[in-house]
């Protein structure tokens, strides 16, 4: 790492645009500025992201942020060494803003352009101006499109544990306030209403993912989308479904909470619904967020007794990231479990639990010190290379043509 080097960060995966200053200092990243400007606005009347309006929005304030980030910064253009974007995952038209973006200053500047996986980049988000972690770690991602568990060796070598096999979390407290009409983006307002509730009103189902499946295998791709010398991730079987997570039958099983389980003929005719009244929907939060978080809970002490096994991959740190890990429950279970563990728990600030580019440059510098940088045909892709089904599709970082 070079002392003193910054790094631009540009985000645009999805509705927030967002630029940031990263220098190396004293053995870590460290904000010199952070500038997010959310669309939540723009989508709000739409209960989620119309990915059109999101492009237009990144197009019309990507270059605003980018000033202001410099700006707030004090650093000049010229003194950057490198400009960092999220390329994946993402909305691919928003992605392509922020790439075409972060090219056109890298080029115009003469410095390296570096794609950075976003999954990968909440990872790191913890430790954004904290004192350099122990590893291996155990890293789990908690947001609106993921709910990832990996076992960390570097910022740069994670192998996938387990994930969900169907909604992220994020998505289900989004989809839940849907259901009791709590407006958007739903976590925070899940969150909030929780107050009060009771956590043990509603038993949500937890689910039973036992049998060993091989529709996927984990790749042996660093984070960042290359291939890297991961020895542990190079052998590494398909994930156990034991660490895998699924959230669409707690769906479900609010939805027929607040509208009724179906009738079904032939059969005698359900109960109706308790009605929905303030209190109910505070301990329908609870209950339901209470489940989501044991799940995640589950997974983690589940990965930390397979890891346990294994000295060389034994966790001594649990990096959290993602908007989900703003979650007050999550949080005060997240720190239970990592002082029962004896892990050292790395849970960013809230500001950057959520979407931001602080993360992206961060990672960018573990990248740049590894003499690593993308070419200028550099493309956003709207997967993940991280975890992706076949080794081959998540070797490289996209390009264009
Ligand atoms: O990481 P993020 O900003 O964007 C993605 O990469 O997806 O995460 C956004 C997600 C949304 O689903 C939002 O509802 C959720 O994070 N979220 C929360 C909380 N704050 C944000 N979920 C639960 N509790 C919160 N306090
Ligand atoms: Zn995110």
């Amino acid at each position: 790492m070079t002392e003193g080097a910054c790094i631009l960060g540009i985000e645009t995966s999805c509705d927030e645009t967002a630029a940031s200053v990263v220098e190396w200092r004293a053995g870590a990243p460290r904000v010199r500025s952070n500038v997010v400007s959310t669309q939540h606005e723009l989508h709000e009347r739409y209960a989620g992201v119309v990915p059109e309006l999101a492009s237009r929005a990144h197009l019309e304030r990507i270059v605003p942020v980018v000033r202001e980030a410099l700006a707030q910064a004090g650093c000049a253009p010229a003194q950057l060494a490198a400009v960092a974007v999220g390329n994946r995952p993402g909305l691919i038209g928003s992605l392509l803003v922020g790439n075409a973006a972060a090219k056109a200053y890298a080029w115009s500047l003469g410095v390296p352009v570096l794609g950075v996986d976003h999954v990968a980049a909440h990872l790191v988000a913890g430790l954004l101006g904290a004192p350099a972690p122990q590893w291996p770690a155990l890293g789990l991602v908690v947001s609106g499109g993921h709910t990832h568990l990996f076992a960390m060796q570097d910022p740069l070598r994670a192998q996938l544990l387990g994930r969900t096999i169907d909604d992220a979390i994020g998505e289900a407290f989004d989809k839940a306030a849907t259901i009791l009409e709590l407006g958007y983006p739903g976590g925070p307002r899940v969150d909030a209403t929780s107050d009060g509730g009771d956590p043990r009103a509603v038993a949500f189902p937890q689910p039973h993912l036992t049998e060993r499946s091989t529709r996927r295998a984990t790749t042996g791709a660093g984070t960042d989308g290359h291939a890297r010398p991961a020895s542990a991730a190079a052998a590494a079987p398909a994930t156990d479904p034991a660490l895998d997570f699924s959230f669409s039958g707690m769906k479900t099983a609010l939805l027929y909470a607040v509208r009724g389980v179906p009738a079904v003929p032939g059969r005698p005719a359900p109960a109706p619904p308790e009605p929905l009244t303030p209190q109910r929907v505070r301990d329908l939060c609870a209950s339901f967020q209470h489940a989501a978080v044991a799940q995640v809970l589950r997974g983690l002490a589940r990965a930390c007794d397979q890891l346990a096994t294994d000295p060389a991959r034994a966790p001594r740190t649990l990096l959290v990231g993602g908007g989900v890990s703003a979650n007050r429950h999550l949080r005060a279970q997240l720190q239970a479990l990592a002082a029962e563990r004896g892990l050292d728990l790395r849970l960013p600030p809230l500001a950057y639990c959520l979407d931001n580019a602080a993360m992206i440059a961060a990672l960018a510098h573990w990248r740049l010190a590894a003499g690593e940088r993308d070419p200028w045909t550099l493309a956003p892709s709207a997967r993940s290379t991280l975890g992706a089904a076949g080794a081959a599709g998540a070797l490289g970082a996209p390009t264009a043509g």
